[in-house]
């Protein structure tokens, strides 16, 4: 029998990232939404597509938490996104109810599974999600690090004319404004794009990194990105669910781990099986702790603005 992973949410990430889930081939997926038929119809259309494509993962579509039972990954997109011009920030109050209720279901039905948040600002609901879960924190973890670092290595690629593949970045921190790109944590073949790069390239990459999500949303303009993170999502699910032991950039929960606590922020994490395997210490320069910490205060003081959870 294949794994199960629930996608909360159809809309452009959900419905995304059961696309790559299902053509990955390694799980089944139910799709769920608020809207009615909107998950049903979504689940349907990528259900016909399997013959074409060549996999043969059910997909199906649902309003209610009952079909989710059991689920072995719960991956939450359910919540608004970015408008032009509107912070993540400003997502946090109307993202934290739906977040908080959400959890509640999952916690009802898959009491045993793995949560992975999308949902902005996703550090904090990711926080919101472990709290309101009472999960042990390796499993409730949020995407942050996969997708920022995918954005900074197809920016490398394509300055270096390099094929993306040979690229690899590790970016940490809150997926936000307070992001830490360390440029040595960026390789091409393995060396630091610092030996392949002139510093006013470098500080260029990195500023268009952080704003990376802000660029689409303003060149989509009635929405924010979804197929790299869908992609993101989907990795990590992966890494999960094959119990892969990789080592990835996660928004994962601190206890004392790089000098920071009871916080959520982006770190490389080992994911298999059980989740969060390992908070992997990348023995970072006192000034790259620093930002680390720094960047955590950030969040903490999101984290703040949830009152009582
Ligand atoms: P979207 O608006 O296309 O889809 C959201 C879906 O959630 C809608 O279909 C809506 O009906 C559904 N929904 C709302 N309340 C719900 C509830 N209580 N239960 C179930 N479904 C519910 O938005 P999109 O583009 O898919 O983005 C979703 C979220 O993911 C946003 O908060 C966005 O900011 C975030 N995001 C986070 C990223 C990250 O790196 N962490 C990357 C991309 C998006
Ligand atoms: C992004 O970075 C909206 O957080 C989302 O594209």
């Amino acid at each position: 029998m294949k794994s199960r992973i629930s996608v909360i949410g159809a809309g452009n990430v959900g419905a995304s990232l059961a696309q790559c889930l299902a053509v990955k081939n390694f799980a089944d997926i139910v799709l769920l939404d608020i809207v009615e038929g909107l998950p049903q119809g979504k689940a349907l259309d990528l259900q016909e597509s399997a013959p074409v494509i060549g996999f043969d993962s059910i997909i199906k579509g649902t309003n209610s938490y009952e079909d989710t039972a059991n689920s072995d990954v719960v991956i939450v997109t359910s919540g608004i996104g970015r408008k032009p011009g509107m912070s993540r920030d400003e997502l946090i109050k109307i993202n934290s109810g739906i977040v908080s209720e959400v959890t509640k279901n999952i916690v009802e039905y898959s009491p045993g599974c793995v949560i992975i948040i999308v949902t902005n600002p996703v550090d904090t609901m990711t926080y919101l999600a472990l709290k309101t879960s009472g999960f042990p924190r390796n499993r409730v973890l949020g995407l942050s690090g996969v997708l920022d670092s995918a954005r900074l290595s197809s920016f490398i690629a394509s300055e270096l004319n390099v094929p993306m593949t040979d690229v690899n970045s590790f970016v940490l921190g809150e997926h936000g404004q307070n992001m830490v790109v360390i440029p040595r944590l960026a390789t091409v073949k393995g060396k630091p794009i610092t030996k392949l790069l002139p510093q006013e390239t470098i500080d260029k990459l990195i500023k268009r990194t952080i704003n990376g999500g802000a660029e689409i949303v303003g060149l989509l303009k009635t929405g924010s990105a979804f197929y790299a993170p869908s992609a993101a999502a989907a990795r990590m699910a992966e890494a999960i669910i094959l119990d892969k032991k990789e080592i990835l950039p996660c928004a994962a929960y601190l206890q004392g781990e790089y000098n920071i606590s009871d916080v959520v922020i982006g770190v490389p994490v080992k994911l298999g099986k059980n989740g969060i395997e390992e908070i992997v210490d990348f023995k970072l320069t006192d000034e790259e702790l620093t930002a680390l910490k720094n960047s955590s205060e950030a969040v903490r003081a999101l984290i703040k603005t949830l009152g009582n959870i």
